[in-house]
């Protein structure tokens, strides 16, 4: 199959350019767009055999549910059996936004789209090109993120290329996603919403419309069950393995520092450094030539301590970076876990396996 590309412009573009990519989930085919989040993995949702695909091209587990995207707050109510109160302000605050709501789901909604659950995720993309299409294919869109299961989700159409190039009818391409991490998932269902997945609407700013948020202890905690399917994966990874530099970060360069001498024993190449500009910079050239002696370090830098949205932005693009290089072990520094730093290091930690640096010494999921 070839795999077409539609490049476009979202600051200037016209519906004809989206006509061909809207037919196409009409005729139950896959394209993937961008989001402000990440790109998605596109088919009508209300078409089971057309999910299906969605599935197989990403080699996807069966049991993980998608999420259903809308172009208007008007279209959720033929997806789901109930819109409470509660969510309805939550979307009313943060849609269109990086919010997923999981609601109850009306019969419209194929099994195969819910993984079998009595609940349907949906979301209202703020992307003009997302909403554009979504709009004129008139069908709501399932869409997970369009990576192959397991990988870095993609945040550019190149991503998206490289994944599944082939084995999709076409991509969208409108450029790199902002916000760089996925939505946050909550659960409305009941009396207080439960993020499920934390993302691009951080539990400080649920917590000022909708009062006290728990958060899934999934999120927090490696080895509890979780109550969002998609957590339980293994997600985010590299080919290299990573582990994450625990504590302060104060002690994070401390760890950095004594490795600076050389691990030689450790691996049989260059160590792969995901850090900070602070980090780098406190740590001094020692750090170009330093540890282990399968040659430099190859070292990619997140951003700033002082600008997590930016950080979290670059995290997926990042990860993928290093499997173009021949790294052996990544260590990646840690942040604070709040506001869009929980979302960020739920990501870390799941790239990492919950793995924390020196091996042995436990897992990182919360603190
Ligand atoms: O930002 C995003 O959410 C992106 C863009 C494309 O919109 N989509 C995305 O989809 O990240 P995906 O499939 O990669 O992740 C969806 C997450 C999974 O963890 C899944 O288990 C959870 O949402 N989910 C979906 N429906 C659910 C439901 N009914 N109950 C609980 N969790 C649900
Ligand atoms: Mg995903």
């Amino acid at each position: 199959m070839q795999t077409l590309v539609w490049r476009i412009d979202p600051q200037k573009f016209t519906l004809d350019e989206l006509q061909m990519a809207a037919s196409l989930f009409r005729q139950g085919r896959l394209v993937a767009f961008p989001t402000e989040t990440v790109y998605g993995l596109g088919a009508n949702a209300l078409d089971g055999q057309a999910v299906q695909g969605i599935f197989q091209a990403k080699g996807r587990p069966v049991d993980n549910p998608l999420i259903v995207h809308i172009a208007a707050l008007a279209e959720i109510w033929s997806l789901v059996e109930a819109f409470p109160p509660l969510a309805r302000s939550l979307a009313e605050t943060f849609w269109p936004g990086p919010l997923t709501l999981v609601l109850p789901a009306s019969g419209q909604v194929p099994a195969v789209v819910t993984a079998g659950l009595p609940t349907v995720g949906i979301r209202l993309p703020d992307h003009p090109v997302a909403r554009a299409l979504i709009r004129l294919a008139g069908v709501p869109v399932a869409a997970p993120s369009a990576n192959r299961s397991g990988k870095p989700s993609p945040t550019t159409a190149r991503h998206v290329l490289e994944d599944l190039n082939g084995r999709i009818a076409g991509v969208v391409d409108g450029g790199a996603c902002a916000v760089g991490v996925e939505s946050t998932v909550v659960d409305v269902t009941g009396s207080k919403p439960v993020i499920l997945r934390p993302g691009g609407v951080t539990r400080e700013m649920l917590t000022r419309v909708a009062g006290p948020v728990t958060v899934d202890r999934a999120v927090l905690d490696g080895d509890a069950v979780p109550r969002s399917p998609g957590m339980k994966y293994t997600h985010y990874a590299p080919r290299a393995p990573v582990f994450l530099l625990p504590g302060v970060w104060e002690n994070q360069c401390k760890v950095l520092a004594g490795l600076l001498p050389g691990i030689p024993d450790l691996v049989s190449g260059p160590l792969g450094l995901l850090i900070s500009r602070e980090t780098q910079a406190e740590l001094g050239p020692g750090l170009e030539t330093g540890l282990g002696t399968g040659g430099p370090p190859v070292i990619r830098l997140t951003g700033s301590r002082g600008d997590l949205s930016l950080v979290a932005a670059r995290l997926f693009g990042l990860l993928r970076e290093f499997d173009s290089t021949d790294v052996k072990l990544i260590l990646a520094e840690t942040y604070p876990q709040e506001g869009i730093g929980l979302a960020l290091m739920n990501r870390l930690a799941k790239a990492a396996g919950g793995h924390t640096w020196p091996p042995g010494r436990g897992v990182f999921f919360g603190e």
